[in-house]
């Protein structure tokens, strides 16, 4: 009877050690495991986005401070951290990440900079711009009680920084949280936030160095409620993935389509499969990732820890395509479809 639960123990503890080793150097992706770095720490680049360049991919993310804390005197559920920065990650099989540094770090001399730990700095995107050379970073700022609600906007000569925060500002004088950048084949790059309160999605042409709002934009979704966009273009057609507005619960996702980035976008529906599909697998999405030189596409998904934000987990999944038709079942594990692709003309085009 002993030696039975001295074996089933020493069993357990072999499942668990293995698991853990999974997550630390694998060619595998497990949604929803602890994801470790290659310094074997706990990943911290939340609310994320990748960007491939030069063979490489970048993982950018909101580096959580280690605290959760509630905002005194805000009535909703408005959990946070201390405003880290935004962390940055490099891997070139999309299994393996290095932490390259906080790469835009809080401003913690001056208490009314937008970037003061005592902010907000959420969804951080980053994209390369060929006319200028640089790398620019588009980022939701906010306050303690989310009435700031800007976008904030950081360069960088190099991938991994450090980025230098340039000002935040309401685009087009409009509201703006939860936000994503897409940059098209053509270089025209475009900025996707919720406004007007939460209650309709803008999309706006960015200007050509990539720094600002252009005057032209379009309101989507109006009076839906959709934030945590995320954009992916494939064969010729714009795919938007948002979350309902639940705060930091989940909710179901929609999967919209349109010809044109700036849409307009019609709904497909919710686009995930399987148990838990209606809860979007408990995550709610941040971007679209294509995998260079294939046709894979990998849905990045926060799973927040709202009492606990630092352990909140990721889940990447690749969608399916039934006909031309996105379709995101749920995976325990899976391999990324080019690991180790170093260049490709296809990959570099689709950021
Ligand atoms: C939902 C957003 O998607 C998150 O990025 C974050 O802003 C939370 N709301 C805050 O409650």
């Amino acid at each position: 009877m002993r030696q039975t639960s001295i074996t089933t123990l020493a069993l357990t503890f072999l499942v668990l050690v293995i698991c853990h080793v999974q997550a630390v150097a694998s060619g595998a992706i497990f949604p929803g495991i602890e994801w470790l770095d290659t310094q074997s720490h706990p990943i911290n680049a939340h609310g994320g986005g990748v960007m491939y360049h030069d063979g490489v991919y970048y993982w950018y993310g909101e580096y959580k401070g280690e605290f959760t804390y509630r905002s005194p005197g805000v009535g909703w559920d408005c959990y946070r951290t201390e405003a880290g920065g935004v962390s940055c990650y490099s891997s070139t099989d999309l299994c393996n990440w290095t932490f390259e540094g906080v790469v835009l770090e809080p401003d913690t001399t001056d208490t009314h900079s937008d970037i003061h730990p005592t902010m907000v700095i959420e969804r951080p995107k980053v994209v390369y711009n060929e006319l200028t050379g640089q790398f620019v970073m588009w980022m939701h700022i906010d306050n303690y009680n989310y009435g700031k609600a800007s976008a904030g906007v950081a360069v960088s000569d190099s991938p991994t920084g450090k980025f230098r925060f340039i000002e935040a500002t309401r685009p087009n004088g409009q509201i703006c949280r939860d936000l994503t950048v897409y940059k098209d084949d053509d270089g025209q790059a475009y900025l996707f936030y919720s406004s007007e309160d939460n209650s309709t999605l803008h999309i706006a042409l960015l200007s050509p160095d990539y720094l600002s709002v252009t005057r032209q934009y379009t309101r989507n979704f109006a009076g839906q409620f959709r934030e945590a966009p995320a954009v992916f273009k494939r064969h010729g057609k714009y795919y938007l993935v948002t979350s309902g507005c639940t705060g930091w619960d989940p909710n179901e996702a929609d999967l919209a389509v349109a010809d044109h980035p700036m849409g307009p976008y019609t709904s497909l529906g919710n686009p995930c499969r399987g148990q838990d599909a209606d809860k979007t697998f408990y995550g709610q999405s941040t971007f679209v990732l294509p995998v260079a030189g294939t046709d894979q596409y990998v849905m990045m998904l926060d799973r927040w820890n709202k009492r606990d934000l630092i352990t909140s987990r990721y889940i990447w999944l690749p969608f399916d395509f039934d006909g031309n038709e996105p379709l995101l079942p749920w995976r325990g594990v899976w391999s990324p479809a080019a690991a180790n692709a170093q260049s490709s003309p296809l990959g570099a085009d689709k950021q």
